[in-house]
């Protein structure tokens, strides 16, 4: 996602700031742009790369000063372009902010400054940071500080903040929640940064900073208040001994496992703006209430791991929309002739939006005349320039070829159509809805309190990375789970896995269980836990090794299985999401026990690009 880097010392700060937001770009980006306090405050920014960004710095004669802060962009709200660049600045040009994150009720903030006669530049959510300030600014005194705080009790999502006022020559706020912010300590200069590399050349020291706590940033000085008190605290210095490439992993070995931490995050980012008050917000999405009525059919249309987030939003939509959902492979679909009906509605899954056998599918749809709405993460990619409808996850960039944040995120809005949709169709109970979509909202931190129960995967990895072979069984949404858990553990550790529907076991396959078979048994599903105890119980008689992946409570298993990881309470359809977790940082450990790439599993690419 965005990248932040702020500086403020006694040298210039425009060749730190260019500098350090090549360290970031990692973390993929559509367009940069820099805000130095020279005699006011001047912003230069552009779409495109910071190569680009670098010549108009340079044909705008240089932008000299010893304070300021820079952006890279990776759009969320708004087209990348030159104007929806970060920094923003406010009406009057006094506050100046860079942001990383999404500010979830940015449409209710920004109505309100319009109506107090406030003119938006940009369609960013960030802007109303700016804005907003600006708005506050006089009545607290021009105090940075009680400024921020009257801003921060307004914000409602994630963000990392880099701000300026033209009042303060001499200093920059920062404050983060959700998103990462680390402060940099140099000699006589201090830095703020999302990522330890963009600071790496001038300190190994720096600070982290917990939700909410702002930091006033001067030459000579960090102050870190309290976000409760805001009394001043201190802190831990932080010392890195990593090397850049080791620092762009964020510290881990892998970018796959840097990614599984960053599914709170992500899944956070990608539901939490459209799911508010009012009901579910679908961006700018153009398929109408009337279609949405006169539904026939949806095909959702896909590959790989996206495929997997497909067949679990199959059982999520039908059930809450109450509408047929058919799902293919993107490869075979193209060329079956399929049977699409003008009342029908395609719906296309990719992170990257270029994979080919995706592309030619939406174009099938399309040649017949059939409305698409493409579920992408890479912004401006071409299945989102070409679909009728997008709707972004907002993952933000993924380097490992193995995916994980951005199947989570795929799930996140699948989640959120079957909401929106359901209310739509008059399908969807409103109580319903409200405690689908307060469990929804939950996801993103029970997502991270399984992430941190690494030893227990670490464990069982040790035990059965030796195996050549793997089952993975589930009913219903736990078998399209099952799926996906079973792909990583292909992918990446190379075991020979499969996924079944554990009804369909008995129908051939439990003639592969031989004792030691290792089983994972997902059984999250209330209506059908009883069923899966059963076909748990069907693989232990002839020996396998039961891991079994069951809700909080379901003690019951522990009679059947050998081991068993609890997932926190959610609804039915929402288990996928939390069952996958286990799974991803099972296989994980498991490659690393076999000594694989992880990033880069043999024979595959992250983006396939050929049919
Ligand atoms: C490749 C990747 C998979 C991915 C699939 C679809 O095979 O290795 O992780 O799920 O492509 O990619 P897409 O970008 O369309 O989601």
């Amino acid at each position: 996602m965005c990248g932040i880097v702020g500086f403020v010392g006694h040298r210039e700060a425009a060749e730190f700031l260019l500098s350090g937001l090549s360290k970031l770009e990692y973390r993929g980006y559509d367009s940069a742009g820099i805000a130095v306090f020279s005699d006011r405050i001047r912003t230069i920014k552009t779409k495109g790369r910071l190569a680009d960004l670098r010549a108009k710095v340079e044909a705008e004669g240089g932008i000299s000063g010893c304070l300021g802060i820079g952006h890279t962009r990776w759009a969320t709200h708004g087209a990348p372009n030159d104007i929806n660049s970060h920094p923003h600045s406010s009406m009057s040009g006094r506050i100046t902010v860079v942001h990383n994150g999404i500010i979830e009720n940015y449409l209710e903030l920004r109505a309100e400054l319009e109506a107090a006669g406030i003119r938006f530049t940009s369609d960013t959510d960030t802007e109303v940071v700016s804005q907003l300030f600006d708005f506050y600014y006089d009545d607290c005194g021009k105090d940075m500080v009680e400024t921020l705080k009257k801003v921060l009790v307004r914000l409602r999502g994630s963000y990392a903040l880099g701000i300026l006022s033209t009042d303060y020559p001499d200093r920059l706020l920062a404050v983060r929640k959700d998103s990462p912010l680390i402060i940099g300590l140099g000699e006589g200069e201090n830095y703020i940064a999302s990522d330890i590399p963009a600071v790496l050349e001038s300190t190994s020291d720096y600070y982290l900073l917990n939700d909410n706590e702002i930091a006033v940033l001067t030459a000579e000085s960090i102050t870190i208040l309290d976000a409760q008190t805001y009394a001043p605290v201190t802190r831990d210095i932080y010392h890195v001994t990593w090397d850049i490439s080791a620092a762009e992993k964020g510290g881990y070995d892998y970018f796959m496992m840097k990614e599984i931490h960053e599914q709170p995050e992500a899944l956070r980012n990608c539901v939490g703006s459209r799911l508010t008050e009012e009901g579910i917000r679908l961006d700018d999405i153009t398929f109408s209430e009337e279609q949405m009525k006169n539904l026939n059919r949806i095909h959702i249309i896909a590959c790989g791991s996206a495929w997997h987030a497909g067949i679990v939003g199959k059982y999520v939509i039908e059930e809450l929309a109450r509408v047929p959902v058919e799902v293919d492979l993107a490869s075979e679909f193209r060329y079956r002739n399929p049977i699409l009906s003008p009342n029908d509605l395609c719906i296309l899954i990719s992170q990257s939006g270029e994979t080919a056998d995706t592309m030619a599918a939406l174009r099938e749809a399309k040649r017949q005349g059939i409305h698409t709405l493409a579920v992408v993460n890479a912004v401006g990619s071409s299945l989102a320039r070409e679909s009728d409808d997008v709707l972004y996850t907002m993952a933000g960039p993924e380097i490992a070829v193995a995916t994980t944040k951005g199947y989570m995120t795929q799930l996140g809005v699948l989640y959120l159509i079957g909401l929106y949709f359901g209310a739509a169709r008059g399908t969807l109970k409103p109580e319903t809805a409200a405690k689908l979509s307060k469990d929804l909202y939950a996801l993103p931190d029970q997502v991270r309190t399984l992430i941190e129960q690494d030893e227990v995967y670490q464990a069982i990895a040790a035990e059965h990375a030796a195996k050549e072979h793997a089952f993975v069984i589930g009913r219903g949404v736990d078998y399209a789970a099952s799926m996906e858990g079973s792909l990583k553990m292909k992918e990446i550790s190379y075991i020979h896995s499969e996924a079944y529907a554990a009804g369909e076991l008995k129908h051939g396959t439990i003639s592969l269980i031989e004792p030691g078979t290792l089983v994972i048994a997902v059984a999250t599903q209330d209506t059908l836990y009883e069923k899966l105890l059963s076909n748990a119980k069907e693989v232990k008689a002839r020996g396998a090794y039961v891991l079994a992946i069951v809700k909080e409570g379901c003690t019951s298993i522990e009679a059947v299985a050998d081991k068993v990881i609890y997932i926190p309470t959610t609804d039915d359809l929402l288990a996928a999401a939390l069952t996958v977790v286990p799974m991803q940082l099972i296989a994980y450990y498991i490659a690393i026990e076999r000594g694989c790439d992880v990033d880069k599993p043999r024979n595959l690419a992250k983006s396939v690009t050929v049919e």
